[in-house]
């Protein structure tokens, strides 16, 4: 039998229903393809990075750009007793301009921002790593709900992020299953609160991504409407 997370699952307690501000563009699917990346990012600002181990949704590294205190450090921002917003740049930062200058760009106040570098799994052992984020923890009510989005750094268009919603229990609904294709330049915005994800990441070299969160508020909904990919239709 295959892994599937039951109600003991961790993230099954993790809140979905709270008081703070959200973006109507989630509301219908918890997720937004947005166009692909406008700018050029040069290889070196996420190969030369310095990486910390830190296993999250599989076999990981990350490179913290930005954190609660400035430290390279990937450990949640409650572990500083912060919610993961007002992230302060780290020494990472400095080696990386383009994409600095690319989450400043959006205006919106942001939490940790990462590389992330993933190493290839299947399906089948990507689902063991399904779960929710716990975003929002000490995130005061009346405030923006903090969300993710994604900047796909390498070209991996057979790897694709697994989402699902919840289904009545709490548990991940297959039925509400979406792929978000990870070529390069993917861009998308994910409330992962509310949905269960992971990467099932194919082939046989890592897959590096961009990761911000950001506390949603009228600004960020019309950063998210001017940077919504076009639909197909
Ligand atoms: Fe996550």
């Amino acid at each position: 039998m295959s892994f599937w997370p039951n109600s003991e699952h961790w993230s099954v307690k993790i809140p979905l229903h709270t008081d703070h501000y959200r973006m109507s563009a989630l509301d219908r699917d918890g997720v937004v393809d947005l166009s692909p990346m406008p700018i050029d990012v040069p290889v070196e600002e996420w190969e030369r990075l310095d990486y910390m181990d830190w296993k999250s949704g599989g076999d990981t590294n990350f490179a913290p750009l930005a954190s609660a205190d400035g430290e390279l450090d990937c450990r949640g921002f409650w572990d500083k007793g912060k919610t993961d917003k007002d992230a302060l740049w780290t020494s990472n930062a400095e080696i990386a301009p383009t994409l600095r200058s690319y989450v400043d760009g959006v205006g919106a106040n942001f939490g940790r921002v990462r590389v992330i570098k993933l190493e290839p799994q299947d399906r089948e052992t990507a689902i063991r790593s399904l779960h929710r984020d716990d975003n929002n923890r000490f995130n005061p009510e009346g405030e923006g709900w903090v969300v993710r989005t994604w900047v796909e750094l390498t070209d991996c268009p057979d790897s694709y992020m697994l989402l699902m919603d919840n289904d009545a229990d709490g548990l991940p609904d297959p039925s509400t299953e979406r792929r978000v294709s990870l070529q390069k330049g993917a861009r998308f915005i994910v409330d992962t609160q509310r949905l269960w994800h992971v990467v099932v990441h194919s082939g046989d070299v890592p897959r590096y991504a961009l990761i911000t969160s950001f506390e949603s508020s009228p600004h960020l909904a019309e950063w998210v409407e001017s940077e919504r990919a076009v639909s197909s239709g």
